[in-house]
């Protein structure tokens, strides 16, 4: 039920499905219980709207943001054909974030306002990209294990209800999966390295863990927007279920290669088929996803700098009277 529980009146995204035409809204729901897609031109409840807007949007800008903390490694990578791989991800990174954010403009919020809102802090992206990539371990972790759980995320929710986001995960899943064969190339060469490159490697992931852990969102008991997610089959899985699959489709594969996961209570419960973990420090995953992460204030202002520094294009594409007296400042 969605009754006043969902109504914050200082919440500009809309929590409440008060006030929608009652038969409308059973059309609509039949609609998706029957598996069809919902397309831009189609009516929708406002708050399906600004639900799949607030969570594309932050798809987008994790895309956007994700590229940069491998980004750092393109001029360190180890060796060319390295260096090559890596810069065709980051290329693929971003254009990800183009397919997004052009399905979230599908349901009426511009491009324009989601950087600008990206820009200014307003908007929330994902918690992992605001951690450094100390070392070249760090990225092939990121390129395995953290685009690992985006593919867990996205080939769930490309079964979902709204056409256009559907579409661009579909198309994003197939890229994705190479990127995981990449990073799990990257990660196998480090443990079966020296000395010296399987200890980067298992830094690298001992670092990262609680990070991969948050990455699927708080536990189902106080995520605040499943339920009307998962009503309306935006979202497929649950947080707590996603993290379970992952768990299951990667802690094998991390341990078949040796690596210890900084977790001693992390095992499977054979009687219940779950795993068994430590909760994360939730209190962390908040701050970061606030703006009070490692790489929070670094992140937005390498987006500003991009923002100011591509106004001067931006405009003259649109045909603007350019301004052209700083543009390379
Ligand atoms: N990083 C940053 N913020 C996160 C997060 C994460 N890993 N997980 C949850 N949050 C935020 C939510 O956005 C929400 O914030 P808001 O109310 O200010 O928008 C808050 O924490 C509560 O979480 P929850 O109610 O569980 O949000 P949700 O139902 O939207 O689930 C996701 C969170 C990430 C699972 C979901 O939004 C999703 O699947 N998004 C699309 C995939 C994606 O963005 N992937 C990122 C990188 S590839």
């Amino acid at each position: 039920m969605y009754g006043n529980a969902y109504i914050d009146p200082n919440d500009q995204r809309g929590k409440t499905i008060e006030g929608e035409d009652p038969v409308l809204l059973a059309e609509f729901e039949a609609r998706i219980l029957a598996g069809e897609k919902i397309e831009p031109q189609d009516w929708m409840p406002q708050l399906y709207r600004k639900q799949l807007i607030r969570m594309i949007e932050q798809h987008a800008h994790s895309e956007i943001i994700g590229a940069l903390p491998e980004g750092t490694w393109i001029t360190r990578a180890p060796g060319f054909r390295r260096k090559l791989a890596l810069m065709a991800k980051v290329q693929d990174e971003v254009g990800h974030a183009q397919l997004l954010y052009s399905a979230a403009e599908t349901l009426g919020k511009s491009r324009e306002a989601m950087i600008n809102d990206l820009i200014t802090g307003k908007s929330k992206y994902s918690n992992v990209f605001n951690y450094p990539a100390i070392t070249w371990a760090d990225s092939a972790i990121i390129a395995w294990l953290i685009d690992a759980g985006a593919i867990v995320n996205q080939l769930a929710n490309s079964k979902g209800s709204y056409g256009p986001y559907c579409r661009a995960l579909e198309r994003i899943c197939y890229e994705e999966s190479f990127h995981l064969k990449y990073g799990h190339d990257n990660v196998v060469h480090l443990a079966t390295g020296t000395p010296k490159q399987r200890e980067m490697v298992q830094d690298a992931l001992t670092r990262w863990w609680p990070a991969i852990m948050h990455f699927f969102g708080p536990p189902d008991t106080i995520s605040v927007h499943t339920e009307v997610l998962m009503k309306w089959k935006v979202k497929m899985m649950s947080n707590d279920d996603m993290r379970q699959q992952y768990l299951d489709m990667y802690v094998p594969k991390i341990w078949d290669l040796g690596l210890v996961l900084p977790d001693p209570n992390l095992h499977k419960n054979e009687e219940t088929g779950k795993w068994e973990y430590t909760e994360p420090d939730w209190e962390e995953f908040k701050r970061v996803i606030n703006g009070d992460g490692p790489c929070n204030a670094e992140r937005l202002a390498v987006r500003r700098m991009a923002e100011e520094k591509g106004r001067w294009v931006r405009r003259a594409i649109l045909g603007e009277k350019a301004n052209y007296t700083v543009p390379f400042a």
